[in-house]
């Protein structure tokens, strides 16, 4: 760390209070956060972690809308969950707040009070689509419609989900009011813009020149803004959930949350230290770290920022670290499709693992790409690398040493070449693990810090104590105080990575918590010292206990398909004429087969009354092709014959598709003449 600053300040990103947080939250922004402090702490410096939950926006009045009840009692109870999620993994925020505090929205409106004073906001009229039934200016969010794109429906006014294309409510096709149900109408309403063109000129050199060390995924998107052209952003909303806007005549306008949130920082910090706290936003050696995912950047990079200096007593970040996303089982992690692990089912589910947890998301974050969970990995890395290379030394370094000194630690006598060759080599990862920490790369430092395992392992395995204990004693008690040492490095090494284990490896070894600085040290637990009862470390995953978390994913999947289906909205009308032109008969399956090499499609033989014809179909995912002879299916007999893996298709055959996806042929109700038309 550069010694202009005396302190660190960490912020992670403030969760939304609309749901829980999941594996995706702790991977991308917490656990690399939590490292890092824990790190800064270990080494005695001066850091404080600041959190809490987002708790205005738009979501959360959709949640309360959708259950029922006041957005109060929404983030109230999200609040709650969300923190206690976040205890149970260790994540050791110094305060946890709220923006909806007394605090928070004092500030927040001081804030904006403040740059509107200084004239550092523009106002404008725009036109925005209000429900006259409701009563209410409406939130991109609150207005459905077709795709202009893609055409599907149920697009939203900000983003149509289906080919992911970012919208504007006044782009949809139709749009509808999704709190009344009614056509929305334009209207006229003014808000309060931050120009951030005018800050372009000192955001743009600040960035790219004076912060190059950014990671290239922050700096990529910074710059893509840039070459854009950074255009004003409104600050206020026509909502009424918020922080209203200070300022006469603001009726019915509240703060945009993404501006107050980001003050939410300054105002959880001023909660915890109401006499201090501005030293660690106003003085400036304090360095500022913002840990986000990738979501956020242009708001941590350059609104806030702007926000920053616009106002003009505050620090401005000095890094921003941000993870890309976690995937899981292959697919986007999402909320609304209830595709995630949720920290508070894991902590119930899978009670004392959550290191592992940690473990993993680290072992697999996503720090330069978007990376994929798997519980397969999970169950993977847990048995080959925290039990099999980790626990698996510990156990051994400290069951020898039960078993041949009753538990106390042996004294060292001469080292040999090989043992000065470990020491060398596990006194040499202090400083790796400590630059890669201080460089965000939290991936590569835990498995520094594995490395020491490794190396422990390795060193049992050549010296074999176990061999020579009779002939050699005093060798053996060298070797094991050696391996000793090695354990209680360990116990410091993954300190920031696995608080939990440290903690009960410290209880077996006796050894209280120890300084960072002492991590390469030989004298960390000294001859004759007493060991408590040693205990296994990490325990064996088992498949069923993975398969029974594939499936509950699998189950949410097909639950939530199932109760979000809606029938597709009927096609425009065609003339009578073109639908007589439609030749559908009935034929009779007289062979079908799967289609080598492709995993979709069945080879069907169909008895049609006349010449006979080949039928290809890609329905193989959803029937056996056995159960299929004999049938009677429905097919399309007009149509031009088509080549499907050098197979001449002369029809199609029709299918129903159910809310899963899955197909379903057309039959007959009753046996009819193979080639009787269906009319
Ligand atoms: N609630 C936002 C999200 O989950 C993050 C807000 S970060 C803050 O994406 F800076 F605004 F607080
Ligand atoms: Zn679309």
């Amino acid at each position: 760390m550069e010694n202009k600053f005396n302190r660190t300040l960490v912020t992670a990103a403030l969760p939304y209070a609309n749901g829980g947080v999941h594996i995706g939250h702790l991977a991308g922004v917490y656990v690399p956060a939590d490292i890092y402090v824990r790190y800064l702490r270990l080494r005695g410096r001066e850091v404080l972690f600041v959190c809490g939950s987002d708790e205005h926006g738009v979501p959360v009045t959709i949640r309360a809308r959708k259950e029922g009840c006041t957005p109060q009692e929404v983030v109230d109870r999200y609040n709650r969950v969300i923190k206690e999620s976040f205890e149970g993994f260790g994540i050791s925020f110094d305060v946890f707040g709220r923006t909806t505090s007394d605090t928070h929205r004092h500030l927040a409106s001081d804030f904006f009070r403040t740059l509107y004073d200084k004239g550092e906001f523009i106002e404008k009229e725009s036109e925005q689509y209000y429900d006259e039934e409701a009563g209410t200016f409406l939130a991109d969010r609150y207005i459905t419609g077709e795709c202009p794109h893609c055409h599907a429906e149920g697009a939203y006014g900000d983003q149509c989900e289906k080919c992911g294309t970012a919208l504007s409510p006044t782009e949809l096709i139709n749009p509808r009011s999704t709190v009344s149900g009614g056509a929305p109408v334009l209207r006229k309403t003014k808000h309060w813009y931050l120009p951030l063109d005018r800050h372009q000129q000192w955001l743009e050199p600040w960035i790219t020149q004076d912060h190059k060390e950014w990671r290239s995924n922050v700096m990529g998107q910074c710059k893509s803004w840039f070459d854009m052209g950074l255009q004003p952003r409104a600050v206020s909303r026509d909502l009424d959930w918020g922080i209203p806007v200070p300022v006469e005549g603001a009726d019915g306008k509240v703060l945009y949350v993404w501006f107050d949130a980001p003050i939410g920082y300054i105002s959880n910090t001023k909660e915890l230290l109401p006499d201090t706290w501005e030293k660690w936003w106003k003085s400036k050696d304090t360095r500022l770290v913002h840990f986000i995912g990738k979501d956020n950047i242009v708001f941590h990079c350059i609104v806030f920022p702007a926000m920053l200096k616009a106002h003009g007593d505050y620090v401005l970040p000095d890094n921003v670290p941000s993870n890309e996303f976690l995937n899981l089982e292959d697919d986007k992690i999402s909320t609304s499709r209830n595709w995630a692990v949720w920290l508070d089912e894991y902590l119930c589910e899978l009670p004392g693992k959550q290191d592992v947890l940690r473990y993993v998301l680290t072992a697999n974050a996503p720090e330069t790409k978007d990376n994929n969970f798997t519980w397969r990995d999970f169950q993977a890395r847990n048995n080959n690398e925290l039990v099999a290379v980790y626990g698996n030394f510990v156990n051994r370094a400290l069951q020898l040493t039960k078993k041949y000194y009753g538990g106390e630690v042996p004294a060292c006598g001469e080292l040999t070449g090989a043992d000065r060759e470990i020491i060398g080599e596990f006194q040499g990862v202090k400083a790796e693990v400590e630059r890669l920490i201080e460089a965000f790369r939290f991936r590569d430092a835990q498995k520094e810090a594995m490395n020491l395992a490794r190396i422990g392992n390795k060193y049992l395995a050549d010296s074999e104590p176990w061999k020579i204990v009779k002939t050699d004693p005093e060798r053996v008690k060298t070797i094991l105080h050696i391996a000793l040492q090695l354990v209680g490095n360990l116990a410091i090494a993954f300190e920031p990575f696995l608080p939990f284990s440290s903690q009960k490896l410290r209880g077996m070894l006796g050894m209280g918590k120890v300084e960072w600085d002492r991590l390469g040290s030989l004298d960390l637990l000294p001859a004759g010292h007493r060991l408590a009862e040693p205990e296994l470390l990490f325990e064996k995953i088992e498949d069923s206990l993975v398969e029974a978390q594939v499936q509950k994913l699998l189950d949410t999947k097909k639950a939530n398909e199932a109760a979000s289906y809606k029938a597709q909205p009927v096609r425009p009308d065609i003339a009578f004429e073109d639908f007589e032109k439609l030749d559908i008969r009935v034929g009779t399956v007289t062979a079908c087969e799967r289609v080598p090499k492709a995993d979709k499609l069945l080879k069907f033989e169909i008895a049609d009354g006349l010449e006979n014809r080949t039928i290809v179909s890609g329905i193989a995912k959803h029937y056996a092709p056995e159960d299929l002879v004999g049938k009677q299916v429905c097919f399309i007999a007009n149509l031009p014959p088509r080549k499907l893996r050098g197979i001449e298709s002369q029809g199609m055959i029709i299918s129903a598709e159910n809310a899963d996806g899955s197909l379903s042929v057309v039959t007959v109700d009753r046996e009819v003449k193979p080639g009787s038309q269906v009319k």
